[in-house]
């Protein structure tokens, strides 16, 4: 984040949004030059300041109007503000119709408790709102690949059952385009 050129943060915001190495690293594997992505957890906009480089457009939603607003500004710090389309969506109010080639996301991971668990299950994921099972479902009926930002300690067993329930696939293969990506 260029703090330097008059980015700003909420709290939230300084321990869950995305660092800019991993954000370039997703952008660059999540490549759609003539394509369209959606981040349904755009927070203040971590990630679609770099999808907004390698797909034609991106469309950015979140539950919190501030963060939305921090994006925006955040955006604009990037120089990239022109392809990215912003929406106010609760993600979990079910699927949006919006159609896309891709879903990318580091979706909420439920705070800081991660941290100081040995393992993390993507079961959990979004617990209160029906866990990865259902980011995964309703990620789906908008685009046929799917990105999730996963914590490092995410359960190999149990993340390979959620790739085999979503795409009768297990996660090593490339046709789930499901990348766990470590920090
Ligand atoms: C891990 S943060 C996303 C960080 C973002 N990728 C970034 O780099 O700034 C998760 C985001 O999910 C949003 N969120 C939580 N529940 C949501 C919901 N039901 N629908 C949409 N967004 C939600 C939160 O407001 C938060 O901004």
């Amino acid at each position: 984040m260029r703090f330097d050129a008059g980015t700003l943060l909420d709290h939230e915001s300084f321990y869950s949004v995305c660092p800019e190495v991993l954000e370039k690293h997703i952008a660059d594997r999540c490549r759609f030059p003539n394509g369209v992505t959606v981040d349904p957890f755009c927070g203040t906009g971590g990630n679609i300041n770099q999808l907004a480089k390698t797909c034609r457009k991106v469309l950015a939603m979140d539950i919190d109007g501030t963060k939305l607003e921090l994006a925006r500004h955040i955006v604009g710090v990037y120089g990239c503000a022109k392809n990215i389309e912003f929406r106010k969506n609760d993600f979990f109010g079910g699927p949006s119709g919006q159609r896309a080639n891709i879903v990318v996301t580091s979706p909420p991971w439920g705070g800081l408790e991660y941290l100081r668990q040995d393992s993390y299950s993507p079961l959990v994921l979004g617990e209160a709102y029906g866990g990865g099972e259902a980011i995964a479902r309703i990620a789906r009926s908008m685009a046929p690949k799917l990105t999730l930002h996963l914590p490092r300690t995410v359960d190999k067993s149990e993340y390979d059952d959620l790739c085999t329930y979503l795409y009768s696939v297990r996660s090593d293969r490339q046709e789930a385009m499901f990348y766990s990506v470590e920090i």
